[in-house]
């Protein structure tokens, strides 16, 4: 039978027994596609995935994600095969950091001490001292000794955050998350006038405007832990829509709804199309076939492991 005609739990079988046979683990993010989630051996935010590729002792990993969570794991295995289901799964926010102009900024300011949100890509990471993610970002700024001025990169909406947050000046680079900037902050607040007694929790990527409105600001582990703690039975979650099913999983009494996206927003939905350009599909196809595979050169993962490490330490 073609793989093309397998019904969705024939490919999740396939998945689970290739898995097996391979000796390969599958780290998901909370993004991803239920049907994904459901045969990973892990799901998680950015850190913990990192956690997770530093720690495993499998030949094989699967990152179901995006382009710069495979890379992260390629660096910190580089004997190890990775694999991602779709090499087109990247991120805007890694886009919108080129490494000539990142380069340019840099030489501007050779005093300061260059902290890079681990969205960019592997080429990024080799030109800064350290890495963070939103679940520590708050601590990793921290760390920095006080008389060192800072270049913070590539998001401007969690560099803002973190300015507020630890009174540190940074030099923001200019780049966004397409889906975290899509929030309508006029929706919000009517969905909000007809469910008042909802708490609002926000991912630290959207607008600065939404954080304001905000109960509660944090990565998506952060906010699934939230949603699970917290008294409240009501909540409005502006992040991508796919950490729903995780979250309703955990708590299924709970009400739960997607913060409302602006009108000229793609699908109107919140969805990252980076992430959901993995399907079950190509999931089975890249096990199988031991392909699309992250590649990078010696020197890149040699340096760019540098400033991984420097966060994991501090994590
Ligand atoms: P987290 O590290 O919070 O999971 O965020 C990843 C991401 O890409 C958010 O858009
Ligand atoms: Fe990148 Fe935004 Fe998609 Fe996260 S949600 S992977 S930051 S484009």
């Amino acid at each position: 039978m073609s793989i093309t005609t397998l019904q969705k739990s024939d490919l999740q079988e396939q998945v689970i027994r290739l898995k097996k046979e391979k000796n390969a683990v599958i780290l998901a993010h909370y993004y991803q596609e239920p049907e994904i989630q459901e045969v990973a051996d892990f799901i998680g935010d950015s850190l913990e995935l990192a956690k997770k590729a530093a720690q495993t002792t499998a030949d094989i990993i699967v990152f179901a994600g995006v382009h710069f969570m495979a890379e992260t794991a390629k660096i910190l295995n580089p004997s190890k095969k990775v694999l991602l289901p779709d090499l087109k799964a990247g991120c805007s926010l890694a886009e919108s950091c080129p490494p000539e102009a990142f380069r340019e900024l840099k030489q501007k300011y050779p005093d300061h001490v260059v902290v890079t949100y681990i969205n960019c890509s592997a080429e990024i990471k080799t030109l800064s001292d350290i890495v963070c993610t939103s679940s520590n970002a708050e601590r990793i700024i921290n760390a920095i000794p006080p008389d060192k001025p800072i270049i913070f990169a590539p998001d401007k909406n969690l560099g803002k955050y973190l300015i507020e947050k630890t009174g540190r000046k940074m030099l923001l680079w200019d780049g966004a998350c397409i889906v975290h900037e899509a929030f309508s902050l006029d929706k919000l607040l009517e969905l909000y006038k007809a469910h008042p007694q909802a708490k609002i929790i926000a991912h630290p990527e959207s607008e600065a405007h939404i954080l304001k409105v905000a109960n509660y600001v944090g990565s998506t582990s952060g906010m699934l832990n939230y949603v699970k703690q917290s008294p409240n039975h009501t909540f409005i979650v502006a992040t991508e829509a796919g950490i729903l099913h995780q979250m309703q999983k955990d708590v299924p009494e709970k009400i739960l709804i997607p913060a409302p996206a602006k009108e000229d927003n793609t699908c109107a939905c919140s969805e990252c199309a980076f992430m959901k350009m993995n399907t079950l599909q190509k999931l089975y196809n890249c096990l199988e076939k031991e392909d699309p595979e992250i590649t990078l050169s010696e020197d890149i993962m040699h340096k760019a492991l540098i400033p991984i490490e420097r966060m994991l330490q501090l994590s």
